[in-house]
C-alpha cells in the first residue's frame, strides 16, 4: 500500500455523543503515541467556540482516561479550531475551507445522523479536491440492502471507493484482529478448520446493561440492525473466510465478502427473537413495540469448506453478564477408547474477544489416579494488553494514513445486508425474557440436537452450557 497521510482532520458532529465517549479518547490517545498532529477541525451546528470545544475534549478524555497527561491532553487541545454552522449550508465550507488553510487531504469524519449524509457528501464533493479528500461514516450503514445501496451510491458518486472508511469499531478490536492473526498464523489450525472436524461454531455477544436511555434510537434498529449485521457477521466472516493472499488490503476484504456471499439468506425459521420484560416502559420505546432486544440465528455457509456447519449467533441486551465469545466445537472422536470415562464435553476453540482478550482449548486428560478416567482441561492464553489501543483509535490512526483494510468495503456491507434482509421485515410478536437471564428459552430450539447454547461468564475462565450438562448418551457411537 502506497501511504499518504491525511493534512487534517475534520469531525461533522464535534459535539455530539459519539464524540465526546469515543473520538476525543482516541484523539488523545493518538496524540500521546505520537501518531497525531495535524489540524483537528470541529464542526457543529451548536453556536459553540473553539474555547468551548476545547474545554468539552478536557472533559470527554478526563472522563474516559483514568490518569490523563495533561501535557498530552494539551497538545491535543491545541490542535483545534472550530467551525459552526449548518451543514446543509454552502456558507459552513466557505468557513471550513478557511480553518483549513493550507490543508488539502483532509480526512472527514461523519459523526452525524445517516439522514444528513447526502448533502453534507455533496458539500464537500464541491468544497473539496475529491481525490485527496477522505471520508469516514460510521454505522447504520443503511437500515436494509436497499437503503444500504442507496447510501453507497450517494458516497461513490462523490468519492472513489478507496477514499470511503466505513466504520465497524468491531474490526479495530485487538481480540478480533488476533482472530484473524491466530487463524493463518499458525499450520496446525488449517487440516481441522473445515466440515471434516468443526461440529458447530457459536458467537454470543452478550451485554448485561439494557438500552441505556437510547430506546428511541433502539426502536429503529433492534438487535440484528444493531449488531448482527455488522459487529457479529464481521466475526463469522474472520472465522470462516479462506486464507487471504495478504492480511492488508483489497485482499482480506476480497476473502470477506466470499464468504459473506456465500451465506444462505436467513430465513424466519432459522430466527427467534427476544424482548426484555421492561423494555416497553424505556423512554422513546413504543407501548406495543416489537422490536427485538435479543435474537438467536442459526447461519448456513454453503461453501466447499462449512457445508453442514452451523454457525450459531446469539445477540442480546439485559442478559447475565456483558461478555463476546466465539467457540468453535470440534466433532467427536470416531470410537470410545475410554468408555464410560470418556469426558463430557467436546474438544473446542473458544475465543474471548471481550471485555477482554484470551484464547482458550478445551481438551481432555487424565485425571491423576489408578483409574483410566479423565477430566476436561482448558488450555487458557490471557491476551490482556494494558494499554491495547481502542477500536476507534486504531481505526481513526489507520484511516489517516488511508488504510482501508480495517473498513467496511461496499459489496461487503451489502452481502451483509442481504444475509440478514429477509427476517428483518418478519413482524411477529418477540418472546419475552427476564432482565439478567439468557433470554427467551424458545432460543434453545435454534439449535438442533448436537449440542446447547455456549453462556460466557463473566471473567474469562468460566462459563455454562445453557441446557446443563451435554447428554452423553446423545453422542454414543
Ligand atoms: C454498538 C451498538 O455498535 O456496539 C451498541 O450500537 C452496542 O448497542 C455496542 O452496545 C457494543 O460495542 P462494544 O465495543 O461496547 O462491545
Amino acid at each position: 500500500m502506497q501511504r499518504s497521510d491525511s493534512d487534517a482532520l475534520v469531525i461533522f458532529g464535534a459535539t455530539g455523543d459519539l464524540c465526546f465517549k469515543k473520538i476525543f479518547p482516541a484523539l488523545y490517545n493518538l496524540v500521546r503515541r505520537g501518531h497525531l498532529s495535524i489540524p483537528v477541525i470541529g464542526v457543529a451546528r451548536a453556536g459553540w467556540n473553539v474555547e468551548k470545544l476545547a474545554d468539552h475534549v478536557r472533559d470527554s478524555v478526563h472522563t474516559a482516561v483514568k490518569k490523563t497527561d495533561e501535557a498530552v491532553l494539551s497538545k491535543l487541545t491545541a490542535l483545534l479550531k472550530y467551525v459552526d454552522g449548518d451543514y446543509t449550508k454552502p456558507a459552513t465550507y466557505e468557513s471550513l475551507k478557511k480553518a483549513l488553510g493550507d490543508a488539502r487531504r483532509p480526512l472527514n469524519y461523519l459523526a452525524i445522523p445517516p439522514s444528513v449524509f447526502p448533502p453534507v457528501i455533496g458539500c464537500l464533493e464541491r468544497a473539496m479536491p475529491v481525490k485527496d479528500t477522505r471520508v469516514v461514516v460510521e454505522k447504520p450503514f443503511g437500515r436494509d440492502l436497499p437503503s444500504a445501496q442507496k447510501l453507497n451510491a450517494t458516497l461513490l458518486a462523490s468519492f472513489p471507493e478507496s477514499n470511503i472508511f466505513r466504520i465497524d469499531h468491531y474490526l479495530g478490536k485487538e481480540p478480533v484482529q488476533n482472530l484473524l492473526y491466530f487463524r493463518f498464523a499458525n499450520s496446525f489450525l488449517e487440516p481441522v478448520w473445515n466440515r471434516n472436524f468443526v461440529n458447530s461454531v457459536q458467537i454470543t455477544m452478550a451485554e448485561k446493561f439494557g438500552v441505556a436511555g437510547r430506546g428511541k434510537f433502539y426502536e429503529e434498529v433492534g438487535a440484528i440492525r444493531d449488531v448482527v449485521q455488522n459487529h457479529l457477521l464481521e466475526v463469522v466472516s474472520l472465522l470462516a473466510m479462506e486464507p487471504p493472499l495478504s492480511a492488508t488490503g483489497e485482499a482480506l476484504r476480497d476473502e470477506k465478502v466470499k464468504v459473506l456471499k456465500a451465506i444462505r439468506p436467513l430465513s424466519p425459521a432459522d430466527v427467534v427473537r427476544g424482548q426484555f420484560a421492561g423494555y416497553r416502559q424505556e423512554d422513546g420505546v413504543a407501548k406495543d413495540s416489537h422490536v427485538e432486544t435479543f435474537a438467536a440465528l442459526r447461519l448456513r455457509i454453503d461453501s466447499w469448506r462449512w457445508s453442514g456447519v452451523p454457525f450459531y449467533v446469539r445477540a442480546g441486551k439485559s442478559l447475565p453478564v456483558t461478555a463476546t465469545e466465539v467457540v468453535v466445537e470440534m466433532r467427536r472422536p470416531p470410537a470410545r477408547v475410554f468408555g464410560d470415562a470418556s469426558p463430557e464435553q467436546p474438544n473446542y476453540l473458544r475465543f474471548r474477544l471481550s471485555p477482554d482478550t484470551a484464547i482458550a482449548l478445551g481438551a481432555h486428560a487424565k485425571k491423576p489416579g489408578p483409574a483410566m478416567q479423565g477430566r476436561d482441561v482448558e488450555l487458557f492464553v490471557d491476551q490482556r494488553d494494558p494499554d491495547e489501543a481502542e477500536a476507534y483509535e486504531r481505526l481513526i490512526g489507520a484511516a489517516l494514513i488511508g488504510d482501508t483494510t480495517l473498513f467496511a468495503r461496499q459489496d461487503e456491507v451489502e452481502a451483509a445486508w442481504a444475509v440478514v434482509d429477509p427476517v428483518l421485515s418478519v413482524d411477529s410478536v418477540p418472546f419475552e425474557y427476564t432482565p439478567g437471564t439468557w433470554g427467551p428459552k424458545e432460543s434453545d430450539a435454534v439449535i438442533k440436537g448436537d449440542c446447547s447454547w455456549h453462556n460466557p461468564g463473566a471473567d474469562a475462565h468460566s462459563w455454562t452450557r445453557s441446557c446443563g450438562p451435554i447428554n452423553l448418551s446423545k453422542f454414543a457411537p
